[in-house]
C-alpha cells in the first residue's frame, strides 16, 4: 500500500524557499510510489483555538467552522506529516502555529489521534545557522509535542535561504529535502 504524505507549508511565499523544498520533497516520495500532497496554510481561514473545550467534552472534535474541519481528515488520513516552515522571530509562522494549536481536539478520545504517525520538518532560516536563526527553537517545539502525543518525530531537513530562489542554490539542502521525501515513502 502506498504512503500518504501530508506537507503543511506555512509559508506565506507561495514560491519560497519552503515552497520549493516542499516540491522537492513531494517529487522524491512520488518517485518511491507515496500519494503527497502539499496544503498552503496561509490564506486559508484557521483560527486560533479558543480553549472552548468542547472537544474535549462534547465528542465531536473542533466546534470552530474554518478551514481545519478540510484539514483535519487529512492529517487522521495521512500516514506521515511533513511541517514545512521557515523561521520566524526565533519560531515557527504563525500560520503554522496556529494550525499546531488547532490539534489540541484530536487529543479529546484515550489517545490522541495523530498517535504512531511520523512528524517531520522541513525549515528555512536566512540566518546561518540553526542557532543563530532561532530554527533550534522550532526543533525542541515539535520534539516535546511528538513526546506528548506519541508521535514519532523523524527526520529534519533545514538550511539557511533568505531570498526567494536561495534554495534552488543549493544542491545539497535540495538533494536532501529529496531524500527525506523518499524515505517517507518506505514501509515503517
Ligand atoms: C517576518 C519575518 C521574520 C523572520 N524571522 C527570522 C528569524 O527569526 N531568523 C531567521 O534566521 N530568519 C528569519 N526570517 C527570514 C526567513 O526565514 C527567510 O527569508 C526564509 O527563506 C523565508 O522562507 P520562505 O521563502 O519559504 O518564505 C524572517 C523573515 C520574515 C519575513
Amino acid at each position: 500500500m502506498s504512503k500518504k504524505i501530508l506537507v503543511l507549508n506555512g509559508s506565506p511565499r507561495l514560491k519560497g524557499n519552503t515552497a520549493t523544498l516542499s516540491d522537492q520533497l513531494v517529487a522524491g516520495a512520488r518517485e518511491a510510489g507515496a500519494i503527497a500532497e502539499i496544503i498552503y496554510l496561509h490564506g486559508l481561514d484557521i483560527q486560533a483555538c479558543d480553549a472552548c473545550d468542547a472537544c474535549q467534552t462534547g465528542g465531536k472534535g473542533c466546534v470552530i467552522a474554518d478551514d481545519m474541519q478540510y484539514i483535519y481528515p487529512k492529517l487522521l488520513s495521512s500516514d506521515a506529516i511533513v511541517i514545512a516552515t521557515p523561521v520566524y522571530w526565533y519560531s515557527m509562522t504563525a500560520q503554522m502555529k496556529l494550525c499546531l494549536d488547532r490539534w489540541y481536539a484530536l487529543e479529546s478520545g484515550q489517545d490522541f489521534e495523530l498517535k504512531g504517525k511520523r512528524l517531520s520538518l522541513l525549515m528555512v532560516y536566512g540566518d546561518k545557522d540553526l542557532y543563530s536563526s532561532g530554527g533550534i527553537t522550532v526543533i525542541h517545539t515539535l520534539e516535546g509535542s511528538c513526546r506528548y502525543v506519541g508521535m514519532d518525530f523523524d527526520g529534519i531537513v533545514h538550511g539557511s535561504a533568505m531570498d526567494i530562489g536561495d534554495a534552488e542554490k543549493d544542491p545539497a539542502l535540495m538533494g536532501q529535502a529529496h531524500r527525506l521525501g523518499k524515505s517517507l515513502a518506505q514501509p515503517s
